[in-house]
């Protein structure tokens, strides 16, 4: 299985964004963009203008993580800014099915997350139309919170359904992870890792970077 890190800007130093994000590129994978609208979630994050400036200065797949009501709404632009892939949550769309052709009509990957209090049997008929789903592994809206144990079970169980299914649907997990529980996360059965405080918030986010992946790569 493929593994990949992503970083979460939102723990970067925004005054200096584009150079945060060169930093990491060369040993990352996707760059992870919080978008949060201070409705869905409890807090105001960044927008398309970003998305934009960020596209300028970098070639990384952008992996836009939709914190908000009326996502779809937005894809044309968030397409035409530089995004690649939209995750949306399926807390506000139960039934992501036209949401899904919305974004894919746009040119974007679609993904679908599910937050800590949803189980994954709610987005489990929808997998075939999703290239990846989002386990969050913390409440959404803020970095630096803690794991919240109980995702490594539907991470799981995803992986298993997944497979079950003869799909090659990507699971990223999201939130809370670090060196001392990416391998756990892969083991459960993650390929995504997103990692915000534990890259951006380090005083070495390269090393921090490298770290991860000598976690996730390792065989043991
Ligand atoms: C939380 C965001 C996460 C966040 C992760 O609402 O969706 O992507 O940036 O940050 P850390 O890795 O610090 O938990
Ligand atoms: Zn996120």
């Amino acid at each position: 299985m493929h593994t990949l890190i992503a970083p979460s800007i939102l723990a970067a130093d925004f005054a200096r964004l584009g150079d945060e994000v060169n930093t990491v590129a060369p040993y990352v994978d996707l760059l992870h963009v919080d978008v949060m609208d201070g409705h869905f979630v409890p807090n105001i994050s960044l927008g398309i203008p970003v998305i934009h400036s960020l596209r300028r200065v970098t070639d990384l797949k952008f992996d836009c993580h939709l914190m908000m009501h009326n996502a779809d709404r937005y894809f044309p632009e968030i397409k035409a800014a530089g995004a690649d892939l939209v995750s949306v949550h399926l807390e506000v769309y139960p039934d992501p099915r036209s949401t899904a052709t919305a974004a894919r009509s746009e040119g974007l990957e679609f993904s679908v997350a599910i937050n800590p209090p949803t189980e994954f049997s709610a987005l489990e008929p929808f997998l075939e139309i999703c290239d990846m789903i989002v386990i969050m592994s913390v409440h959404p809206g803020f970095g630096g919170q803690s794991f919240i144990e109980d995702s490594l079970r539907k991470m799981e169980i995803a992986r298993k359904s997944i497979e079950s299914k003869g799909l090659a649907t990507d699971i990223e997990v999201d939130g809370g992870i670090g060196a001392a529980n990416i391998r756990r996360a892969r083991d459960a059965g993650a390929n995504v890792f997103v990692a915000g405080s534990s890259v951006f918030g380090k005083e070495d986010s390269v090393k921090a970077v490298q770290r991860l992946r000598s976690e996730i790569e390792s065989s043991e």
